[in-house]
Order: C-alpha cells, then sequence, then structure tokens
C-alpha cells in the first residue's frame, strides 16, 4: 500500500495530478481511519499504463475509455498514423545526426532533403566546407557526403575514358544548328563536356566560341581536339560554373546547353541565363522529360530519386514561355542517341566489373542502365530551341 506522497515519488507525479486522477476514477484511494488516503499496488499499475498511453498521444480522458475497454478505434488508428510519421521523422533526424558522425549512409536523407528544400541543401554543403562544384556533384551524383571522394574517384574512373557524357548525336546536334533563324557571331556553350558539340558548332557557324565547364580536364580535351583539327582559333575555354558565367550582359547570339541545365534546374537556367543574350538571341537546351502521361512506377521511383524536377514536355514549355522565351522549335531525341550514350557506358562497366567490385558509383550506374533498357521511350531527352523575347 502506498500513501499519496509515495506513489507521486514512485510514478514521478505530483500529488495534486494524482488527486485530479482520482477525481476522474482513474485511481481510487482507500480512506484510512487516520484520514490518511491509502493506493494499491493495482493503483500504481493503472498509472504506469496511463503514462505509456499518455506518451502515445492520448488525453487522460481517452486513457479512461481505453481502460474501461471502450476504445474507439479510429481514434487509435489516427493516433497510430500520427506516431509512425514522428517515428519516422526521429530515425531521419536520428540518421543525418549518425551520419554527421560519420556512422550510416546519407543518401536518403540528401535525396529528401534536395526534393524539399534544394536550395537549402547546397547551401547546407556549401556550409560543410565542399565547393559548389563538389556540392552539386554530391546532389546528383554521389548523394553522400561521407562516401562522396570515393564516388566521386569511382565516377571519374568510368568516365574519363568515354568520349559523350550524356545522350546525343551528331545528327541531332546538326539537326537543331539547322533549326536556327540565322547565323549566330558569337556562341556560349554551358557543360561542354569533351566537346563533341563543340566541334560540330565550330564547323557549321562561322561563330567564335566560348565553352564552359567546372571539370577542367573536359576542356583539356576539348582544346586538344580542336588544336589537332585546326581549329583552336575559334575557341575560347572557360572554367567556371554555369551558375556564375563570368561573362556580360548581352554577350552572346546563341547559347548552347546539352545534357547540362539541369544541373542548375531548368527554371532556373532560363531566369539566369536570359540577360547574357543578346537581342533576339538563341538559347538551344535539351532535358530529360517525361514523355508518357502514365509512366511505370518503377521508371517514376527511379526518376524521383535522382532528378526530381523532371517534367513533361507541355509543362516545360509553359514554364519556357513564362520565362520570357518565343518557343522555336522542339524535338525529341531518337533512341540512336541513347545507344550512343549508353553502349560505350556499358562496355565501360563490363569492362570494370571485376576491378570495382562493391563499387556504389558503378552500382548506380547499372540500375541507371537498367532503367534505360525497360523505360525508355516514357522517358527521353528534348531538345528546346529558344528564342529570347524583349
Ligand atoms: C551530362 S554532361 C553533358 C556534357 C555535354 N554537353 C554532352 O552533351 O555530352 C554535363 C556537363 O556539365 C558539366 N558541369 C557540371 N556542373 C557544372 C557547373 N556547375 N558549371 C559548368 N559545368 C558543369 C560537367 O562537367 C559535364 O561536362
Amino acid at each position: 500500500m502506498y500513501r499519496i506522497t509515495e506513489l507521486a515519488i514512485e510514478v514521478g507525479l505530483s500529488r495534486t495530478a494524482l488527486l485530479y486522477y482520482e477525481k476522474l476514477q482513474l485511481i481510487k484511494g482507500q480512506r484510512l481511519s487516520n484520514g490518511y488516503r491509502s493506493y494499491s499496488d493495482k493503483d500504481l499499475q493503472r498509472i504506469r499504463l496511463i503514462q505509456k498511453l499518455q506518451a502515445g498521444g492520448l488525453t487522460l480522458k481517452e486513457c479512461k475509455a481505453c481502460l474501461e475497454a471502450k476504445v474507439d478505434r479510429k481514434l487509435l488508428q489516427n493516433r497510430l498514423q500520427t506516431l509512425d510519421e514522428e517515428i519516422s521523422q526521429k530515425q531521419q533526424s536520428r540518421q543525418l545526426l549518425a551520419a554527421m558522425l560519420g556512422e550510416g549512409g546519407l543518401k536518403t536523407w540528401h535525396e529528401s532533403l534536395d526534393t524539399l528544400a534544394p536550395d537549402a541543401h547546397l547551401d547546407w554543403l556549401m556550409k560543410q566546407g565542399f565547393s559548389e562544384k563538389e556540392a552539386l556533384r554530391l546532389k546528383w551524383l554521389s548523394k553522400d557526403m561521407n562516401e562522396h571522394d570515393q564516388y566521386m574517384a569511382d565516377f571519374m574512373k568510368v568516365f574519363e575514358s568515354l568520349e559523350r557524357w550524356a545522350p546525343g548525336s551528331e545528327s541531332e546536334t546538326l539537326k537543331a544548328i539547322s533549326l536556327l533563324p540565322k547565323q549566330p557571331k558569337t556562341i556560349l556553350e554551358i557543360g561542354c563536356g569533351k566537346g563533341l558539340s563543340t566541334r560540330l558548332l565550330a564547323k557549321n557557324t562561322t561563330a567564335s566560341i566560348t565553352s564552359v565547364d567546372n571539370e577542367q580536364s573536359a576542356l583539356e580535351s576539348v582544346n586538344e581536339r580542336f588544336k589537332a583539327e585546326g581549329l583552336g582559333a575559334r575557341l575560347k575555354t572557360v572554367c567556371a560554373s554555369m551558375t556564375e558565367l563570368p561573362f556580360d550582359n548581352g554577350s552572346f547570339d546563341l547559347m548552347w546547353a546539352e545534357g547540362s541545365a539541369y544541373i542548375m534546374g531548368v527554371p532556373q537556367a532560363l531566369s539566369q541565363w536570359r540577360p547574357l543574350l543578346a537581342k533576339n538571341g538563341i538559347l538551344m537546351l535539351s532535358d530529360l522529360v517525361w514523355l508518357s502521361d502514365t509512366p511505370d512506377d518503377t521508371a517514376v521511383e527511379f526518376w524521383k530519386g535522382e532528378y526530381p524536377d523532371i517534367q513533361t514536355v507541355a509543362t516545360r514549355l509553359k514554364q519556357i514561355e513564362a520565362a520570357g522565351y518565343e518557343v522555336l522549335e522542339h524535338f525529341t531525341l531518337s533512341h540512336q542517341a541513347w545507344q550512343n550514350y549508353y553502349e560505350p557506358l556499358i562496355s565501360r562497366t563490363e569492362e570494370l566489373k571485376s576491378e570495382m567490385q562493391g563499387s556504389q558509383a558503378l552500382q548506380n550506374i547499372s540500375k541507371e542502365i537498367d532503367i534505360y533498357r525497360n523505360y525508355l521511350g516514357q522517358f527521353g531527352y528534348q531538345m528546346f530551341i529558344l528564342r529570347k523575347c524583349d
């Protein structure tokens, strides 16, 4: 038997709280002949059970109903759902703290933060000491700051010997060039990679070309290629970020971005690059888009992680017009363009499979290859040829 003060100490509640419990008939003290109240072990156990139910979010009244077996199933189901949500949020917070201590992976956390608050995610990464280049690579590629260096080393090992870094084909780059309304005199290419399109721009226009990439090794390949073909005088390469292009407003008749605008986000690219175009200047950009209104769940799930802002062509067209451009032409890249990218990539991954066993980068590339093999056609690359409206 317990006196009220003893019971209060035992369950960590105040005397007043226990008197309130008594008023609600949750516990029932016996009046002793000396006037004190006395509580049984049954009361103690009831309070312990009530405390557990309260921790699950039930009010005292709801606890009472439960103890009296008048369970409101709907109410409990709702509480259960709220509890599950709270647990999942706590697990995410735990995951983040553990990952910051170097324990466990961060992929899911980076992916969800990137969908929820992409700019804050990037700022946060840069505050952790990543350069903008590495923060963007982390966002798009490794998605795990603890595994980032190893991931990027593996990623570059796969890609450095490949010529093409995105789906595309000579004939379709030439088609886009042929659709330009007039000959450009100045071209800015953004995210030029190893310069496959740069070469076609040089051979099929008379413009002077500035090619930007933030990967110096890629720019060196472009320069070598141009020197070898005697085109060097027409080209200037600049190692810079597409998010902060170091050029004066109105400098370019044509801006060309094959497979690169997604890196900073298409809507941001449309608005930030626009001032660099001369009056009536042309922007050609390509973007990964949904081609089906009902893509398979597996494809949706994959691109939700890899490219959360993937849109239908119709949505992109609306965004383009809202950003102050007139759409001159747009077309979908052929399956051949995808083969040009994936066939060498597939051979390269086969070549490296035994040497790079367990590599996360290689596993992710293989997953992307599976998606390409099974679902291409539900998504694709769209080339957009746009004129700046004044
Ligand atoms: C998918 S590849 C496309 C390359 C090329 N345009 C093509 O179609 O093959 C994207 C390119 O953008 C470059 N890149 C990534 N982030 C960049 C940034 N912040 N600023 C400039 N270039 C960037 C990469 O180094 C890479 O060369």
